[in-house]
C-alpha cells in the first residue's frame, strides 16, 4: 500500500537539489544533435498547484524554491536556468505551481527526444496520465518503475537517462536501488543514471554508497547538500544524488552550485555539501 504523496514535499529543499540536477544533466545531453530518451521511474504527479490543502500543511517549499524566487538576478545561471524552468509555470511571477521532475524533463525536450514515465500510485498516475494526455513525445506507465527498467531499456537512441526517485517508503529501498543500478548498467553502460536518496539517518546512506562501490562500476560521482546537522534528531536533514556516467566537467559545475545552493538555502550556521568520486571515470 502506497501513501507518500509528493504533494506535500513538491518544491522543498530536496526537490530544488534534484532538478537543478536534472537540467544539468539534460542540458548536457543538448550537446550533441543525435535524439536522447529520459526515463524517469518515479515520476510522482508531474506538477504540484502550492495552494493546495498538502502543499499548504507544512509549507516546505517555502524553505526550498521559495528561497531562490526572488534572487533570480543574483543567482549563478545554472540555479537562474532552474529558476526560469519554474517561473515557465507561473507566467504572472506569484509562485503558485511547482512543475515536478516530468514537466522539467518535458521542457527541456528537443522535437525528436523522448520522455517515457512510470508511477504505480494510482491517484498520481491518473494525474500524470491527463497532464501528458496527446503529447506524442511523452508515454506514461502505470507500472513499477524498477521493472521498468527491463521492459523500457536499453533505448533504442542509446543515450540519455534515467532518473531514480522513490519515496523510500520501504525498509529495502536502498537494497531495491544496488539491485536496480546493477541491472540498469548491464543493460545499458553508456547510460546517465541519477538516483536521489534522502539523508534522514546518516548510516544507511554511508553503508549503501560502500555497498555502490564494491560494484565496481565506473564514473559514479556522490553530490549531497546538507542543511542541518547529521547527527539532529528525526528529519530530513540533506539530500544527495548519486550520478553514474555523469557528463563531462559536472563534477566542476557542481563544485560551484553545491556551495551556491547551501547559501541560498541555509538554515541557520549548519550545513555542508560533499563532492566525491565513489569510482573513477576510466
Ligand atoms: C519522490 S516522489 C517522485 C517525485 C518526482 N520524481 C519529482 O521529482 O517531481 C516518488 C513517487 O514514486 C511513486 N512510487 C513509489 N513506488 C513506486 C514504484 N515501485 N514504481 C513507480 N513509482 C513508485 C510514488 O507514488 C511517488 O509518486
Amino acid at each position: 500500500m502506497l501513501s507518500y504523496r509528493h504533494a506535500f514535499h513538491a518544491g522543498n529543499f530536496a526537490d530544488v537539489f534534484k532538478h537543478v540536477l536534472l537540467v544539468q544533466l539534460i542540458r548536457a545531453l543538448h550537446r550533441k544533435d543525435k535524439p536522447f530518451c529520459v526515463l524517469d521511474t518515479h515520476a510522482g504527479a508531474g506538477r504540484y498547484n502550492l495552494h493546495s490543502p498538502p502543499a499548504q500543511k507544512n509549507r516546505e517549499f517555502a524553505g526550498g524554491i521559495g528561497q531562490l524566487w526572488t534572487e533570480a538576478g543574483r543567482l549563478s545561471p545554472e540555479l537562474a536556468d532552474y529558476v526560469a524552468q519554474v517561473r515557465a509555470f507561473n507566467p504572472d511571477s506569484q509562485l503558485r505551481v511547482y512543475p515536478g521532475s516530468p514537466r522539467i524533463a518535458r521542457a527541456l525536450l528537443r522535437p525528436g527526444d523522448r520522455l517515457m514515465l512510470t508511477e504505480l500510485h494510482p491517484t498520481e498516475h491518473a494525474a500524470l496520465k491527463a497532464e501528458f494526455a496527446n503529447d506524442r513525445q511523452v508515454a506514461v506507465h502505470h507500472t513499477d518503475g524498477y521493472a521498468a527498467l527491463k521492459a523500457l531499456l536499453p533505448p533504442p537512441e542509446r543515450r540519455g537517462l534515467v532518473l531514480l526517485d522513490p519515496a523510500y517508503e520501504l525498509k529495502d529501498e536502498f537494497d531495491r536501488l544496488l539491485t536496480a543500478v546493477q541491472t540498469l548498467h548491464r543493460r545499458w553502460a553508456t547510460g546517465v543514471i541519477a538516483v536521489w536518496y534522502p539523508i534522514l539517518d546518516r548510516a544507511p546512506s554511508l553503508r549503501w554508497q560502500q555497498s555502490l562501490q564494491k560494484l565496481a562500476i565506473p564514473a559514479m560521482l556522490c553530490a549531497e547538500l546538507g542543511l542541518y546537522p547529521y547527527d539532529a534528531p528525526l528529519g530530513l536533514h540533506g539530500t544527495g544524488m548519486i550520478l553514474i556516467n555523469p557528463p563531462w566537467k559536472l563534477d566542476e559545475t557542481l563544485g560551484r552550485l553545491l556551495p551556491e545552493l547551501r547559501q541560498c538555502l541555509r538554515v541557520g550556521d549548519h550545513g555542508q555539501t560533499r563532492l566525491e568520486w565513489l569510482t573513477p571515470a576510466p
